[in-house]
Protein backbone atom coordinates (compact mmCIF):
# COMPACT_ATOMS: atom_id res chain seq x y z
CA UNK A 1 0.00 0.00 0.00
CA UNK A 2 0.91 3.46 -0.77
CA UNK A 3 0.58 6.86 1.13
CA UNK A 4 -1.12 10.31 0.08
CA UNK A 5 -0.86 12.95 2.57
CA UNK A 6 -3.02 15.67 1.10
CA UNK A 7 -1.76 19.43 1.58
CA UNK A 8 -3.39 21.87 -0.64
CA UNK A 9 -5.62 24.76 -0.26
CA UNK A 10 -5.42 28.13 0.65
CA UNK A 11 -6.27 27.66 4.07
CA UNK A 12 -8.72 30.70 4.23
CA UNK A 13 -10.58 30.07 7.64
CA UNK A 14 -7.03 30.39 9.45
CA UNK A 15 -6.31 33.69 7.85
CA UNK A 16 -4.15 35.73 8.26
CA UNK A 17 -2.15 33.14 9.45
CA UNK A 18 -2.26 31.62 6.22
CA UNK A 19 -1.58 34.43 4.34
CA UNK A 20 1.96 34.02 3.06
CA UNK A 21 2.37 30.37 4.08
CA UNK A 22 0.17 27.08 3.65
CA UNK A 23 -1.90 25.83 6.61
CA UNK A 24 0.10 22.54 6.76
CA UNK A 25 3.16 24.14 8.02
CA UNK A 26 1.62 25.62 11.09
CA UNK A 27 3.04 24.63 13.76
CA UNK A 28 1.24 21.90 16.30
CA UNK A 29 2.96 22.00 19.73
CA UNK A 30 6.66 22.04 18.52
CA UNK A 31 6.50 20.27 14.92
CA UNK A 32 4.96 21.57 11.67
CA UNK A 33 1.57 20.04 11.52
CA UNK A 34 2.11 18.17 8.44
CA UNK A 35 4.97 15.99 10.74
CA UNK A 36 1.88 14.04 12.00
CA UNK A 37 0.27 12.82 9.16
CA UNK A 38 3.28 11.84 7.52
CA UNK A 39 4.78 9.95 10.75
CA UNK A 40 1.81 8.61 11.18
CA UNK A 41 1.76 6.61 8.21
CA UNK A 42 5.21 5.60 8.37
CA UNK A 43 4.43 4.01 11.78
CA UNK A 44 1.83 1.95 10.44
CA UNK A 45 4.24 0.73 7.93
CA UNK A 46 3.10 2.67 4.55
CA UNK A 47 6.60 4.19 3.31
CA UNK A 48 6.25 5.10 -0.18
CA UNK A 49 4.34 8.31 0.16
CA UNK A 50 3.16 11.30 -2.40
CA UNK A 51 2.69 14.86 -0.69
CA UNK A 52 0.22 16.70 -2.99
CA UNK A 53 0.27 20.39 -1.81
CA UNK A 54 -0.21 23.66 -3.53
CA UNK A 55 -1.33 27.55 -2.55
CA UNK A 56 1.09 29.44 -1.09
CA UNK A 57 4.74 28.20 -0.01
CA UNK A 58 4.38 24.96 -2.12
CA UNK A 59 8.11 24.71 -2.31
CA UNK A 60 8.50 24.99 1.33
CA UNK A 61 7.64 21.38 1.54
CA UNK A 62 10.60 19.83 0.01
CA UNK A 63 13.33 22.46 2.20
CA UNK A 64 10.81 20.82 4.93
CA UNK A 65 9.99 17.20 3.96
CA UNK A 66 13.25 16.21 1.82
CA UNK A 67 13.08 12.75 1.10
CA UNK A 68 11.75 11.94 3.83
CA UNK A 69 14.43 10.13 5.39
CA UNK A 70 13.48 11.85 9.23
CA UNK A 71 10.52 9.87 8.89
CA UNK A 72 11.82 6.70 8.16
CA UNK A 73 10.27 6.83 4.77
CA UNK A 74 11.25 4.75 2.22
CA UNK A 75 10.65 7.87 -0.80
CA UNK A 76 8.75 10.71 -0.52
CA UNK A 77 7.07 12.21 -3.98
CA UNK A 78 5.50 15.81 -4.75
CA UNK A 79 3.10 17.03 -6.58
CA UNK A 80 0.90 20.38 -7.12
CA UNK A 81 -2.55 20.72 -6.50
CA UNK A 82 -3.95 24.49 -8.63
CA UNK A 83 -6.74 26.09 -7.12
CA UNK A 84 -8.79 24.77 -4.41
CA UNK A 85 -10.72 21.71 -6.27
CA UNK A 86 -11.38 19.86 -3.88
CA UNK A 87 -10.33 16.92 -1.84
CA UNK A 88 -11.31 14.31 -4.37
CA UNK A 89 -10.09 16.29 -6.81
CA UNK A 90 -6.32 16.75 -4.92
CA UNK A 91 -6.13 12.56 -4.66
CA UNK A 92 -6.86 12.61 -8.16
CA UNK A 93 -3.29 13.73 -8.66
CA UNK A 94 -1.61 10.74 -7.05
CA UNK A 95 -2.66 8.56 -9.64
CA UNK A 96 0.53 8.17 -11.95
CA UNK A 97 2.11 7.53 -8.70
CA UNK A 98 -0.28 4.15 -7.18
CA UNK A 99 0.30 2.10 -10.25
CA UNK A 100 -2.73 -0.14 -9.14
CA UNK A 101 -1.94 -0.32 -5.69
CA UNK A 102 -4.17 0.06 -2.40
CA UNK A 103 -3.72 3.83 -0.37
CA UNK A 104 -4.29 5.42 2.54
CA UNK A 105 -4.97 8.77 2.16
CA UNK A 106 -4.18 11.46 4.82
CA UNK A 107 -5.58 14.96 5.20
CA UNK A 108 -2.45 16.70 6.51
CA UNK A 109 -4.01 18.52 9.35
CA UNK A 110 -5.35 15.94 10.80
CA UNK A 111 -3.67 14.12 13.88
CA UNK A 112 -4.90 10.85 15.73
CA UNK A 113 -4.01 9.82 18.93
CA UNK A 114 -3.42 6.30 18.19
CA UNK A 115 -2.27 6.04 14.50
CA UNK A 116 -3.76 3.53 12.29
CA UNK A 117 -1.82 0.26 12.09
CA UNK A 118 -4.84 -1.46 13.69
CA UNK A 119 -7.08 0.22 10.64
CA UNK A 120 -4.49 -0.42 8.12
CA UNK A 121 -4.39 -4.47 8.72
CA UNK A 122 -8.03 -4.56 8.88
CA UNK A 123 -7.95 -3.03 5.45
CA UNK A 124 -5.73 -4.98 3.89
CA UNK A 125 -8.08 -8.29 4.70
CA UNK A 126 -11.45 -6.50 3.26
CA UNK A 127 -11.86 -7.71 -0.30
CA UNK A 128 -9.40 -5.86 -3.02
CA UNK A 129 -12.63 -3.59 -4.12
CA UNK A 130 -13.48 -2.26 -0.79
CA UNK A 131 -12.84 1.12 0.51
CA UNK A 132 -12.82 2.16 4.14
CA UNK A 133 -13.20 5.28 6.44
CA UNK A 134 -13.04 5.86 10.44
CA UNK A 135 -15.72 7.59 12.56
CA UNK A 136 -15.06 9.58 15.88
CA UNK A 137 -17.78 11.68 17.70
CA UNK A 138 -17.76 15.34 17.49
CA UNK A 139 -19.07 18.13 19.46
CA UNK A 140 -19.96 20.61 16.33
CA UNK A 141 -21.26 17.93 13.14
CA UNK A 142 -22.41 20.56 11.28
CA UNK A 143 -18.71 20.96 10.16
CA UNK A 144 -17.73 17.58 8.99
CA UNK A 145 -18.85 14.36 6.65
CA UNK A 146 -21.47 12.95 8.78
CA UNK A 147 -22.20 9.28 8.86
CA UNK A 148 -26.02 7.91 9.00
CA UNK A 149 -25.87 4.93 11.13
CA UNK A 150 -28.45 2.21 11.69
CA UNK A 151 -28.11 -0.61 13.67
CA UNK A 152 -24.80 -0.41 13.13
CA UNK A 153 -24.41 -0.22 9.36
CA UNK A 154 -23.75 3.16 7.04
CA UNK A 155 -26.80 4.03 5.52
CA UNK A 156 -25.35 7.31 3.91
CA UNK A 157 -22.96 10.09 4.78
CA UNK A 158 -23.90 14.33 4.10
CA UNK A 159 -21.39 16.62 3.92
CA UNK A 160 -21.52 19.43 6.27
CA UNK A 161 -25.32 18.57 7.10
CA UNK A 162 -27.38 21.56 8.77
CA UNK A 163 -29.48 18.92 10.61
CA UNK A 164 -27.05 15.91 11.30
CA UNK A 165 -28.16 12.92 11.74
CA UNK A 166 -25.86 11.50 14.19
CA UNK A 167 -22.73 13.44 15.58
CA UNK A 168 -20.07 10.93 14.48
CA UNK A 169 -18.20 12.56 11.27
CA UNK A 170 -16.24 10.87 8.41
CA UNK A 171 -12.62 11.77 9.70
CA UNK A 172 -9.90 12.70 7.11
CA UNK A 173 -8.57 9.15 7.31
CA UNK A 174 -9.58 7.00 4.01
CA UNK A 175 -8.61 3.51 2.42
CA UNK A 176 -8.97 2.68 -1.27
CA UNK A 177 -8.71 0.55 -3.73
CA UNK A 178 -7.30 2.14 -7.06
CA UNK A 179 -10.36 1.90 -8.86
CA UNK A 180 -11.01 5.54 -6.89
CA UNK A 181 -9.65 7.10 -9.52
CA UNK A 182 -12.64 6.17 -11.86
CA UNK A 183 -15.04 6.96 -9.15
CA UNK A 184 -13.48 10.44 -8.99
CA UNK A 185 -13.67 10.86 -12.47
CA UNK A 186 -17.59 10.73 -12.71
CA UNK A 187 -18.15 13.27 -9.75
CA UNK A 188 -19.37 16.51 -10.48
CA UNK A 189 -18.92 19.91 -7.91
CA UNK A 190 -20.49 20.77 -4.93
CA UNK A 191 -22.34 23.98 -4.00
CA UNK A 192 -18.84 25.21 -2.43
CA UNK A 193 -16.93 24.14 -6.15
CA UNK A 194 -15.08 21.34 -4.97
CA UNK A 195 -15.02 17.56 -5.81
CA UNK A 196 -16.03 16.11 -1.85
CA UNK A 197 -14.59 12.96 -0.99
CA UNK A 198 -17.88 12.37 0.86
CA UNK A 199 -19.09 11.83 -2.65
CA UNK A 200 -16.52 8.94 -3.30
CA UNK A 201 -17.07 7.82 0.10
CA UNK A 202 -20.85 7.15 -1.06
CA UNK A 203 -20.02 5.64 -3.94
CA UNK A 204 -18.32 2.35 -2.42
CA UNK A 205 -21.71 2.75 -0.28
CA UNK A 206 -23.88 2.53 -2.36
CA UNK A 207 -22.26 -0.71 -3.58
CA UNK A 208 -21.89 -1.90 -0.22
CA UNK A 209 -18.08 -1.93 -0.36
CA UNK A 210 -17.58 0.73 2.91
CA UNK A 211 -16.18 -0.70 6.31
CA UNK A 212 -16.30 1.55 8.96
CA UNK A 213 -14.57 1.48 11.88
CA UNK A 214 -15.09 3.76 14.99
CA UNK A 215 -11.98 5.09 15.92
CA UNK A 216 -10.24 4.32 19.08
CA UNK A 217 -8.95 7.48 21.02
CA UNK A 218 -8.80 11.05 19.74
CA UNK A 219 -9.02 12.98 16.76
CA UNK A 220 -8.04 16.41 15.71
CA UNK A 221 -9.00 18.22 12.95
CA UNK A 222 -6.21 20.76 13.63
CA UNK A 223 -7.01 23.14 10.83
CA UNK A 224 -10.55 23.82 10.89
CA UNK A 225 -10.19 27.13 12.22
CA UNK A 226 -7.92 28.83 15.57
CA UNK A 227 -9.72 27.55 17.96
CA UNK A 228 -9.32 23.90 16.69
CA UNK A 229 -5.18 25.40 15.87
CA UNK A 230 -4.83 26.12 19.71
CA UNK A 231 -7.17 22.88 20.92
CA UNK A 232 -4.59 20.82 19.02
CA UNK A 233 -1.93 22.33 20.04
CA UNK A 234 -2.65 22.17 24.11
CA UNK A 235 -3.84 18.45 23.28
CA UNK A 236 -0.62 17.42 21.64
CA UNK A 237 1.17 19.40 23.86
CA UNK A 238 -0.64 17.37 27.46
CA UNK A 239 0.00 14.03 25.16
CA UNK A 240 3.87 14.67 25.76
CA UNK A 241 3.53 15.10 29.10
CA UNK A 242 4.07 19.23 28.96
CA UNK A 243 2.31 20.52 32.00
CA UNK A 244 0.22 23.23 30.58
C1 LIG B 1 -13.17 17.55 5.12
C2 LIG B 1 -14.21 16.58 4.56
C3 LIG B 1 -15.14 16.12 5.67
C4 LIG B 1 -14.34 15.51 6.80
C5 LIG B 1 -13.27 16.51 7.30
C6 LIG B 1 -12.35 15.82 8.29
O1 LIG B 1 -13.80 18.74 5.50
O2 LIG B 1 -14.90 17.23 3.52
O3 LIG B 1 -16.02 15.14 5.15
O4 LIG B 1 -15.21 15.16 7.88
O5 LIG B 1 -12.48 16.98 6.20
O6 LIG B 1 -11.27 16.63 8.66
P1 LIG B 1 -13.09 20.17 5.18
O7 LIG B 1 -11.82 20.18 5.97
O8 LIG B 1 -12.87 20.24 3.72
O9 LIG B 1 -14.08 21.19 5.68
Amino acid sequence: MKGVVLAGGLGTRLAPMTKITNKHLLPIYKKPMIYYPIQMLVDAGIDDIIIVTGGNSAGDFLRLIGNGKQFGARHIHYTYQEGEGGIAEALGLAEPFMEDEKMVVVLGDNILQKGIAHGVQTYKSLPDDHAMVFLSEVEHPWEYGIADVQEGRITRIIEKPKEPPTNLAVIGVYMYPPDVFDSIRTLTPSARNELEITDVNNIYLERGKLKHEVLDGWWLDAGENPEALLRANLIVAREEGVDI
